[in-house]
């Protein structure tokens, strides 16, 4: 969701035209440095509806550059560990942890970290993986009973090809169906206890997004070259297309291991 390549050699974010237009387009205390449509408000509400507090262990798979990770780290008092297959992004959220108790690891999942947590966090990169029966069986597999996956979901039916001809990356972008993932999620033994609808404040979200990056092209184009920011207008004008038609839905989730 609002993926951007990460260069190795970027610089820390707060110094990006990214960064800064990423505050600009969110209201004051809002952005976090998530590479994403939530607001912190949103990733606080989940967190807490996962019951993420003081020496709660968490794992939050494909966590990019970690913003929404270090500030329930800071806020909960929690035990994090970050997963994402990008070094670049690993190695930028280590740097911006500083002194929080975060630990990050590279790696594509799944397979899992061979550990158990007492939440698992998967934030808007649901829609990544094409096949999404092996990654909700090994979150089971990491969950004690009584453990949550807490997520986001993009509901709705496959891009058409007409659709994933517009869509930069196109090979990174399946919605499901709500009733499919809750399916496949109670075949893992994880039971869904709290859902809400987020798509009208993402759709807010991705247009304020683009309004933003086009604002400060230029600026931008100092860190992407001139096709990647392309792809990153392109995807966020589809996102808040079809977020505001209601053709793809936002839904976020917790789901409890029985
Ligand atoms: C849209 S970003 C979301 C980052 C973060 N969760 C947030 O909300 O700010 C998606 C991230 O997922 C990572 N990713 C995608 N597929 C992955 C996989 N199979 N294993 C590990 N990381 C993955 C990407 O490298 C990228 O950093």
């Amino acid at each position: 969701m609002g993926e951007r390549p990460v260069r190795p050699d970027e610089p820390a974010p707060s110094r990006t035209a990214l960064w800064r237009a990423g505050e600009v387009a969110h209201a004051r205390g809002e952005f976090v440095g998530q590479e994403s449509f939530m607001r912190a408000g949103e990733i606080r509400a989940l967190a807490r509806r996962a019951g993420i507090g003081p020496g709660v262990s968490v794992l939050d798979l494909c966590c990019g550059v970690a913003g929404p990770g270090r500030m329930i780290t800071a806020e909960s008092g929690c035990r994090y560990l970050g997963v994402d297959s990008s070094a670049g992004a690993v190695g930028i959220a280590r740097g911006l942890a500083g002194g929080l108790p975060c630990r990050f690891e590279q790696a594509h999942v799944p397979p899992l970290p061979d550990d158990r947590f007492d939440v698992v966090l998967l934030l808007e990169t649901m829609l990544a993986f094409r096949d999404k029966a092996p990654l909700v069986e090994a979150v089971a597999g990491v969950l004690p009973a009584g453990g949550r996956f807490a997520c986001t979901v993009e509901e709705g039916p496959p891009l058409t090809p007409v659709e994933r001809a517009r869509m930069p990356q196109a090979d990174t972008v399946w919605p499901i169906g709500l009733a499919e993932l809750t399916g496949l999620l109670r075949a893992a033994g994880l039971a869904v206890t709290w859902q809400e609808e987020w798509t009208a404040a993402h759709a807010e979200t991705a247009t304020a997004l683009l309004r933003s990056y086009e604002a400060d092209a230029a600026g931008i184009s100092a860190a992407l070259d001139s096709a990647a920011l392309a792809d990153l207008l392109r995807a966020h004008r589809a996102w808040a297309d079809w977020l505001g038609s209601g053709r793809v839905r936002k839904f976020a989730l917790v789901a409890e291991k029985r």
